[in-house]
């Protein structure tokens, strides 16, 4: 009897258990199902399976055209799942403008980003990039830091990215005109650099001995990487794999990097050019009770500055190129303009004037190179993340649940002839002479429709032409993110892009290496937390004098 008895015990302590934890967790299933029956008629891809969803169909390192052959099939909006979390994709471009304006009004956040690093909730270490856009610190940290990237100061900061890409071009030079130089390498380099002297006031000499392979900008891009695997395949934080232990020690190795910056800010003696630098507005702020961000707060904001703003200027200078080293035309038409503007190399001019801050609004077809290459490879092609806190209903009348992650995607509406690109996989970057190029108006959309543009086949017949009624416009190119959370380094990205790829290219002939040459995008590509050259972009470098 005795013996029966016992395991009854068990068995009712354990449905007590469960009884108990479904209960605890009632308010959560009830959000999922609610979430899922909402969203079920959306159409999703193929390939799901039950306990992974669609995190099995897909590699995390091609992400971005993955996204985008899921577009082409299933139109405008589509749901997939990673495991538990139900994601919905907008590709349409009024209908993601409506969701900033939804996030505008508080109804879609920032998710909570576990970047698989962080202990206890889970979430990630809270900056201005991951907190929510209600929460007072993310206001706090956005305002007073934004002065720092506002045109008039950066003006005065520029005569230091001269300087580290003059630098770096003593560097490329003493290489020699045939040995073959990684240019997505020393982008970085020069990206870390310029963030390091203009936000911070530190010269990490990065760009100084590009032969240096110990760097910083490494750890970076490893560090991300591993957030981004952690975020989609959540368990992988417990692996005791040896590659996942390397990753917590470079985790450690970068912070301290940061920690100790924070501290040398705190202790450098005041000067002027600190005190509007990103690091002078950030110890200067002070919350609702007077106090000064905390030094694991100050830590917090100054890797963010870092990972948001040198791995993605580097990249776009490395694209930009490469799309520039394999289009003649448009090559010779920039070496035009910096002739004009007496800033190219030449036989008649070999010592052309220093390049100025000024330059840079003037050299337009410069401008058009780098939209065009933003355009084809967005180094944000990982698409925008959010969530919906509230519902969101949408004007094609489909309501976009709370508790849905939504993603904004970038690669695929920027390459879609859905949305009115003419020849949309092609580097032309005469289409930007047109300021009306950046945006999807009726003359895009009846374009769109007379080259036999797919609709939705969804359950829903949601329309896949957004509302251009009355000569509204929805932005279809947004590299730098749009509405309240758009980038915040932005204005820093455009001094410090055009001014790499016009010094660069004034001094050097720039052709493919054999290593680069013949490659096609999907060879040289990587989806890690941005798009970037998989193996580096080569090129010999053959001085222009
Ligand atoms: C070509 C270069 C760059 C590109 C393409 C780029 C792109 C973006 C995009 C798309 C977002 C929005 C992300 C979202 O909505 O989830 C963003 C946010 C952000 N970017 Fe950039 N970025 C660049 C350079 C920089 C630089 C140089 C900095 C600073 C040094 C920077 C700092 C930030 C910060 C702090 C945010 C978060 C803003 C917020 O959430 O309020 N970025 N960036």
């Amino acid at each position: 009897m005795m013996g029966l008895e016992l395991p009854m015990r068990v068995w009712q302590a354990a449905l007590l258990l469960l009884v108990g934890l479904v209960t605890l967790k009632l308010p959560a299933i009830y959000r999922y199902i609610r979430v899922w029956f909402t969203i079920r008629k959306l159409p999703t891809p193929p390939g799901a399976t039950l306990f992974m969803g669609h995190a099995a169909a897909y590699s995390p390192l091609a992400k971005h055209k993955y996204e985008e052959t899921s577009a082409r099939s299933l139109g405008p909006l589509y749901r997939y799942r990673n495991y538990t979390s139900q994601i919905v994709v907008v590709n349409d471009p009024a209908l993601q403008q409506e969701i900033f304006a939804a996030e505008r009004d508080g109804a879609i956040e920032k998710p909570d980003q576990p970047n698989g690093f962080s202990k206890g909730k889970g979430r990630s270490e809270m900056n201005v990039f991951s907190e929510k856009s209600g929460d007072p610190m993310w206001k706090l940290v956005r305002k007073g830091t934004a002065p720092a990237f506002a045109a008039q100061n950066l003006r005065t900061y520029h005569h230091h990215i001269v300087d580290i890409v003059d630098r770096l071009i003593g560097g490329v030079k003493s290489k020699g005109p045939h040995t073959a130089v990684n240019i997505a390498d020393i982008a970085q380099r020069e990206s870390f650099d310029v963030i390091g002297k203009v936000g911070f006031g530190r010269d990490f000499q990065a760009s100084k001995d590009i032969d240096n392979p110990v760097n910083t900008f490494q750890q970076l891009t490893d560090d991300l990487e591993e957030s981004v695997h952690r975020l989609i395949h959540p368990w992988r934080k417990y692996s005791l794999s040896k590659e996942k232990l390397a990753r917590d020690k470079n985790h450690e190795s970068i912070r301290s990097i940061y920690k100790e910056l924070v501290d040398e800010c705190l202790n450098r003696p005041p000067s002027d050019e600190d005190a509007n630098s990103i690091a002078g507005h950030l110890l200067r702020l002070r919350d609702s009770n007077g106090n000064p961000l905390s030094r694991e707060r100050l830590i917090e904001e100054f890797s963010i500055f870092f990972v948001a703003g040198s791995e993605t200027t580097g990249h776009t200078v490395a694209w930009t190129l490469w799309f520039l080293a394999q289009n003649p035309a448009a090559l010779h038409k920039l070496e035009e303009e910096l002739d004009v503007a007496g800033l190219l190399k030449t036989a008649h001019n070999p010592n052309p004037r220093d390049f100025t801050y000024a330059d840079i609004s003037k050299l337009h077809w410069l401008d058009c190179c780098i939209k065009e290459a933003m355009r084809l490879q967005p180094v944000a092609a990982n698409s925008l993340r959010r969530l919906a806190v509230r519902d969101v209903p949408l004007s094609n009348g489909v309501v976009i649940p709370a508790g849905v992650i939504v993603e904004l995607a970038q690669y695929s509406v920027f390459r879609n002839p859905a949305w009115g690109w003419e020849d949309p996989n092609a580097f032309k970057p005469e289409r930007w002479e047109d300021p009306e190029e950046e945006y999807y108006t009726a003359r895009h959309a009846s374009a769109a429709s007379t080259n036999g543009r797919k609709g939705s086949d969804s359950e829903l017949e949601i329309d896949a032409a957004p509302s251009t009624a009355g000569g509204s416009k929805a932005k279809r190119m947004h590299p730098f993110g749009a509405g309240i959370r758009n980038c915040l380094g932005q204005q820093l990205a455009k001094i410090n892009v055009p001014t790499a790829v016009a010094m660069l290219t004034r001094e050097f002939h720039l052709t493919l290496a054999p290593q680069t040459a013949g490659k096609d995008l999907a060879e040289l590509e990587v989806l890690k937390a941005t798009l970037q050259p998989r193996n580096g972009i080569y090129m010999l470098c053959k001085s222009r004098s």
